[in-house]
């Protein structure tokens, strides 16, 4: 499969975004292939059962996981994992058209899990920084988070980093537990590049 980070200065030399990881090393940012599909159902249903991260109200299968793989490659849009340096899977992040409708083609959502025990010291930040780079190199012009919920404050601090800005609260418009909760929307300009769509 072509590797759809290839093009990108970074990627050509091998080096991550991460420049100054805040604990150990950097991580590896790579595309995702069908053989990261475990690691990555496991990464996504552990913030299920325990987190603000998802409305899911059942854990997805790997089949389904691969599903969801497919369509956003089969889309065009990057699907990306960081990894340590023996290539364990720390987290993954992907674009997603934010609506179908034609007008919307130029905007995309991000999607953004980082497993448990590698938390706070700087996955996240990489992933997306990796994500933007190459939505933008394809020609994307808005990248928009749906906070599923106003308590996920470390997903909020992590965008606001990464140069999005609340635009929006939807109170009550989502449901957890029985309990309507608040829906952030965060959003962020992509840099203007050279690329175009394929
Ligand atoms: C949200 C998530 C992806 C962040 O990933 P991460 O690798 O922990 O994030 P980083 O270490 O890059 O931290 C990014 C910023 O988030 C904030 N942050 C990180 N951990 C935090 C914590 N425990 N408490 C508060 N803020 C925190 C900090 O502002 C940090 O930037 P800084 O260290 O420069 O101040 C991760 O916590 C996660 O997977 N959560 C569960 C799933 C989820 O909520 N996904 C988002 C759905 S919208």
């Amino acid at each position: 499969m072509l590797d759809i980070t290839s093009g990108l200065p970074w990627a050509a030399t091998g080096q991550t975004l991460c420049q100054a990881p805040r604990r150990g090393h950097a991580p590896s940012i790579r595309s995702a292939t069908e053989t990261d599909l475990d690691a990555i159902t496991a990464i996504y249903a552990e913030q299920l059962q325990a987190g603000l991260g998802s409305w899911e109200a059942t854990v997805p299968d790997r089949a389904v996981m691969a599903e969801r793989f497919a369509a956003v490659r089969g889309a065009g849009l990057p699907w990306l994992v960081a990894t340590d340096q023996a290539d364990n899977i720390l987290g993954f992040t992907h674009a997603r058209p934010f609506r179908a409708l034609s007008a919307y083609r130029g905007t995309v959502e991000d999607c953004i899990h980082v497993a448990r025990t590698a938390r706070g010291r700087g996955v996240g930040s990489c992933l997306l920084e990796a994500l933007i780079q190459l939505c933008a190199a394809r020609g994307y012009r808005q990248m928009i988070a749906v906070i599923g919920d106003a308590r996920n404050t470390t997903s909020i601090a992590l965008h606001e980093r990464s140069g999005f800005k609340i635009c929006g609260v939807l109170p009550g418009a989502g449901e957890k537990s029985g309990e309507p909760v608040d829906v952030v929307l965060m959003q962020r300009t992509l840099p203007h590049t050279m690329g175009g769509r394929a």
